[in-house]
């Protein structure tokens, strides 16, 4: 039964309509054994007490494998390409104390800049893709697809400024990025190997442009934090700049897309909304809960044997954290599958916990506020320009964001 939720966890049905499947598998058990593909056998744990728990425990649950002790092997064996060994030594995937240590490296290059001070071109930048937007429309007579034209490119736009990166790349990074989710099985893990080799490839380029030329942005403060006293290898700095670069991109689009046809969907929360900005907070939190922009996080090891939530974990069994049903626990949220932007106490986990919890969620949400609030007040008479059932879904694996939301305006 559980490996046909696991099955189904990816299927369009899912993404159509999540919340039977989500209740179907916490009502089998906050951890309940599943076999996924490339993974092989995985719990997925689903309640949010366990959820919680879990990626709080640093003393029981670990993330690299490598910390379960001697002759441990790392996340990748020496003989995967060099590019996935590269990218495995980025932070979300490594345990205390090396993921300290370069979570305040970012953390102080994150905190030399604040959110107010970026706003304005934050806002500079929607301005851009609306008014590019607008033209469009006004030039064919067509609607425009909300997520290629705004919800993608907008966290590009923002993530590749924060960085420091050119303008003239940015539709690379949308590129890449789509080729990594990753299919089922070992040959389709392998695809996108050649993507990481392109990232990989282009990302040393700019690092070696930032050494030669220090430039505004993110990226020279590590490469500086590099060159300073040894506090980052060249390949943790590259896999960093991966990190951000992806988990600050798609994660956004996701909360954008989805927010929007969450609000097309509810017109009376979207009139509500419209006319009382002091509801944007608890909207914005709402929409995380509800949709799940993240729905799993990466996988974790149980670092002993133990006895959790029932289940019996071997040392070095595979644990995921099923955020997208954590978010709609009825033991902690009273009628989770309605979509309520007043709901308060809202203790929604879509930004993970623990020490890997998002490094990004204030900026996250700051992209969100300024693309609703322009969004709606921008493009007068804004409507989906398909009945929201008709909407098409990504078939990218464990990813939940439609494929496409045509939309016209007046
Ligand atoms: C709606 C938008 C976002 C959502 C829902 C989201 C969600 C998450 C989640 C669930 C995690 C933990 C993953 C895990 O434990 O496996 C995470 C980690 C992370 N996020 Fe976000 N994120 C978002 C936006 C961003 C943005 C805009 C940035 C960047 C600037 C960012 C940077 C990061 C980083 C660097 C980590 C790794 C932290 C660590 O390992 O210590 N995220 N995010």
């Amino acid at each position: 039964m559980s490996n046909e939720i696991a099955r189904q966890l990816y299927s369009q049905e899912f993404k159509r309509n999540p919340y039977p499947i989500l209740h179907e598998l916490l009502e089998q058990g906050p951890i309940v054994r599943s076999k996924f593909p490339f993974l092989g056998n995985v719990w997925m744990v689903s309640s949010h007490a366990a959820v919680n728990e879990m990626l709080k425990d640093r003393k029981r649950f670990v993330r690299d494998p490598a910390s379960l002790g001697k002759g441990q092997r790392g996340y990748f064996p020496f003989w995967m390409p060099r590019s996935l060994r590269v990218m495995a030594s980025g932070m979300i995937l490594r345990d205390e104390p090396d993921h300290r240590r370069l979570r305040i490296l970012v953390e102080q290059a994150f905190a030399r800049r604040s959110l107010e001070q970026m706003q304005p071109r934050i806002e500079e930048m929607a301005d851009e893709l609306i008014q590019e937007m607008r033209e469009k429309h006004r030039r064919t007579g067509q609607s425009v697809d909300l997520m290629a034209e705004y919800a993608q490119r907008f966290p590009i736009a923002v993530i590749a400024e924060l960085l420091g990166l050119p303008e003239a790349d940015r539709s690379r990074f949308g590129n890449w990025a789509e080729k990594f989710a990753i299919e089922p099985g070992l040959i389709g893990f392998l695809k996108l190997v050649p993507s990481l080799g392109k990232i990989e490839k282009y990302l040393r380029g700019q690092i070696q442009l930032c050494r030669d030329a220090p430039r505004p942005g993110l990226l020279t403060e590590l490469v500086q934090a590099e060159s300073d006293g040894q506090r980052l290898t060249e390949d943790e700095l590259v896999a960093m700049a991966v990190l951000l670069l992806f988990a600050g991109f798609l994660t956004t689009t996701h909360l954008i897309g989805n927010g929007m046809l969450e609000l097309f969907r509810h017109r009376d929360q979207q009139e509500r909304l419209l006319g009382d900005d002091s509801l944007m907070e608890s909207a914005i939190n709402e929409i995380l809960r509800y949709t799940s922009p993240v729905q799993f996080t990466k996988p974790m090891r149980a670092a002993e044997a133990m006895n959790y939530y029932g289940a019996e974990l071997e040392k070095g069994d595979v644990l995921m954290a099923v955020l997208a049903a954590a978010n709609v626990d009825p033991t902690v949220f009273v009628n989770p599958d309605r979509f309520d932007i007043t709901r308060k106490p809202n203790p929604h986990i879509a930004f993970g916990a623990g020490i890997h919890v998002c490094l990004g969620m204030k900026l996250a949400k700051l992209e969100a506020r300024v693309s609703f609030q322009k969004l709606w007040s921008e493009l007068k008479n804004l409507e989906l320009a398909i009945t929201p059932e008709d909407v098409q879904w990504s078939k990218q694996k464990g990813v939940r964001r439609p494929q496409a939301l045509p939309i016209q305006f007046g």
